[in-house]
């Protein structure tokens, strides 16, 4: 009797490991876990290209010694604050178990290694998302500008808004709905020009009571930042490209097979000449100011 219980649950357990693939993200690929190039840009742009399910495993990839790795909370994430992380692990390479869903936060601890870019941040959800079905839509939808994360100076730079608007269909009539903190923040519509140069001293339109619901009433390319210092340099800018209600497949320009091999291949926008304008350099000097404004 025990003999077939146990059977039985060892079958079952079997049957269990077939149907849940785990999967090992080694983080930054062949790169590991270093002091990225491009500086933040790098692990934004390999998070998104990644789906993190409940039971995978990550992977820090890193020579012991030479980096670390510390699992912190979202503000310690945003200041690169290594005090009393919630783990730290010094030995390279080191696994970490993403036992609970929701959010976790990266960084390496060495001298100015996260200022630097070495920080990452994932989303791990219980299943693949939801993949939008580009099928033609004709019906208007409210988009929440972000989703949860709102309309902000995005922790990851405008690699957020970039993501957010990958693979999403903007047709006329589209409701875009921007949450944000009243009179520390606005929404701006504004000229391409303004979006690339972050000059604020013009836009076309200004809403400063949250939510702002704008509804897109024409095709074409659309952009918004905030008036607001410094938030459009630090990546609150959102470009989309709106298409006729009438339902023409939505153009996906700039999508997984043109875009770029190396950088964000996460999230070229349909805005394909707007991405990552902002040096590298730009950010390492405006990181620590961003740090004395928060
Ligand atoms: C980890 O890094 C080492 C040294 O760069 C490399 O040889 C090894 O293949 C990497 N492992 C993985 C799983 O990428
Ligand atoms: C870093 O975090 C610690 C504890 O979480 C806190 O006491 C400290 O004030 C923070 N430092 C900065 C510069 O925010
Ligand atoms: C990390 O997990 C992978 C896959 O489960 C495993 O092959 C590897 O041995 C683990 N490495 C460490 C250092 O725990
Ligand atoms: C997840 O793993 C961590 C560290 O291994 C452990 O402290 C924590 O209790 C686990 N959480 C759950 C929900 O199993
Ligand atoms: C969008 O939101 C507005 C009000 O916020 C509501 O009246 C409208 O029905 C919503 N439209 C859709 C498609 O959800
Ligand atoms: C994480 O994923 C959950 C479930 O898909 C979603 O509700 C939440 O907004 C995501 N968080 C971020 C920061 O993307
Ligand atoms: C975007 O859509 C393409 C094809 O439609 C798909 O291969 C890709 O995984 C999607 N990316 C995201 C981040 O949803
Ligand atoms: C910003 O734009 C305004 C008018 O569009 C212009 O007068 C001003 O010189 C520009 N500022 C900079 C720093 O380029
Ligand atoms: C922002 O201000 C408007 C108008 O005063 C108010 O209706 C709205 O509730 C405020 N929003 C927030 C998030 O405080
Ligand atoms: C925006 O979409 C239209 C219609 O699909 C397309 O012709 C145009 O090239 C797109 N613009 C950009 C910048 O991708």
């Amino acid at each position: 009797m025990m003999m077939r219980l146990a059977i039985l649950v060892v079958a079952l357990f079997a049957g269990l490991q077939t149907t849940v693939a785990v999967t090992t993200h080694v983080v930054g690929d062949t790169r590991g876990w270093v002091v990225p190039a491009e500086g933040p840009i790098f692990y934004a742009a390999w998070s998104a290209k990644q789906t993190f399910i409940l039971g995978d495993i990550l992977y820090f990839n890193f020579t012991t010694g030479a980096e670390d790795v510390a699992r912190v909370t979202a503000e310690a994430f945003l200041t690169c604050n290594s005090t009393n992380p919630i783990a730290l692990v010094t030995t390279g390479p080191a696994n970490f178990s993403l036992n609970s869903t929701g959010e976790y936060y990266f960084i390496g601890t060495l001298d100015r290694h996260c200022l630097m870019g070495q920080k990452l941040a994932i989303n791990v959800t219980t299943s693949p998302g939801p993949t939008p079905s580009p099928s033609t839509r004709t019906v208007p939808e409210n988009y929440t500008v972000g989703d949860r994360l709102g309309w902000v100076i995005p922790p990851l730079g405008e690699i957020a808004y970039i993501s957010w608007a990958y693979n999403k269909t903007f047709i006329v009539g589209d409701t875009l709905v921007f949450n944000f903190f009243n009179r520390s923040d606005d929404v701006a519509v504004v000229t391409k020009d303004v979006y690339n140069s972050c000059n604020t001293s013009t836009s076309l339109a200004v809403y400063n009571n949250s939510p702002a619901a704008i509804t897109l009433e024409k095709t074409g390319e659309h952009y918004f930042t905030s008036t607001y210092n410094y938030h459009c340099e630090f990546g609150q800018k959102l470009a989309i490209n709106v298409t006729g209600s009438t339902g023409s497949p939505p153009s996906t320009p700039g999508g997984p097979s043109s875009g770029a091999a190396e950088g964000p291949n996460v999230a070229l926008p349909p805005v394909s000449a707007a991405p990552s304008r902002i040096p590298t350099s730009y950010l390492l000097i405006l990181f620590p100011i961003a740090m004395a404004v928060f």
